[in-house]
């Protein structure tokens, strides 16, 4: 499985403080089936993560893991906040590319004052970048509007949805939610969002089965949220098609 969103790079943001922790993240990453992390640290105005650190930073840690013997591919994104999307420069932005494939990784705002952002995303994209909007299941804005978001999607724009979301950490609103985006088939990827070893891990294994009873056959979609449709992101092909629903649970427009 590939995780395109994770906070895995240590003393960065508000990821792991040390490379130990990050370590205890990789293994339980492995353990759990994942392949492939793409580390998307907070490029915001809070944290100031400079891009022009992350190759180095990368390439310390997957010396780490090497040494350790962890079997784990890591890329390089960010996780990009649109407070800090109009400084950064043409090249920092391609070096914040998913997995320096095509496509960017905007974070979703959570602040219920975030304003009419969707207008300026729809700008951005209209300019040509491709973009994955990080957990749009968390967002206010999506939550009181969800046309807007499937505008969004029917422009182009795809969802990663966060496994956090599903198990209920953000609440039950959140989790609801997530169904119903996975309902309507406006999730296009599953990630971890992990930010340590213990509240927020890494696994993209079980998120899903939890949902089992809402939507029976979600389950079955994991390959495809978890392995094809993240592959294609980071080559930036494009999404291989959706494996059949088979229950009636699933609502026949949504895909
Ligand atoms: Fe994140």
């Amino acid at each position: 499985m590939i995780d395109l969103h994770c906070h895995v790079l240590p003393g960065l943001d508000d990821g792991p403080t040390s490379t130990f922790q990050a370590l205890a993240m990789a293994r339980i990453a492995v353990a759990s089936g994942t392949t492939t992390l793409v580390a998307t640290p907070h490029i915001d105005v809070h944290w100031r993560v400079n891009p022009v650190d992350l190759p180095r930073r990368a390439a310390a840690f997957s010396q780490a893991l090497q040494q350790e013997g962890i079997e784990l591919e890591l890329h390089i994104g960010g996780e990009i906040a649109l407070s800090r999307l109009a400084d950064l420069r043409p090249e920092e932005l391609d070096g914040l590319r998913l997995g320096g494939g095509p496509y960017l990784l905007l974070e979703s705002p959570l602040s219920p004052m975030a304003g009419d952002f969707d207008m300026l995303l729809l700008t951005i994209h209209a300019r040509g970048e491709p973009i994955v909007l990080a957990h749009p299941e968390r967002c206010p804005l999506f939550q009181q509007e969800p046309e807007r978001l499937i505008r969004l999607v029917e422009a182009g724009f795809l969802c990663s949805i966060t496994t956090g979301s599903l198990l209920g950490q953000f609440g039950e609103s959140v989790r609801r939610f997530t169904i119903e985006l996975l309902r309507e088939g406006l999730v296009h990827d599953l990630a971890s969002d992990c930010h340590d070893d213990r509240q927020r891990p890494p696994g993209l294994a079980d998120a899903l089965a939890r949902a089992e009873h809402e939507l029976p056959g979600i389950a079955a979609q994991q390959r495809w949220l978890t392995t094809l449709a993240p592959a294609a992101i980071l080559a930036g092909d494009p999404l291989p098609p959706r494996p059949p629903r088979g229950d009636s649970a699933w609502r026949d427009s949504a895909w």
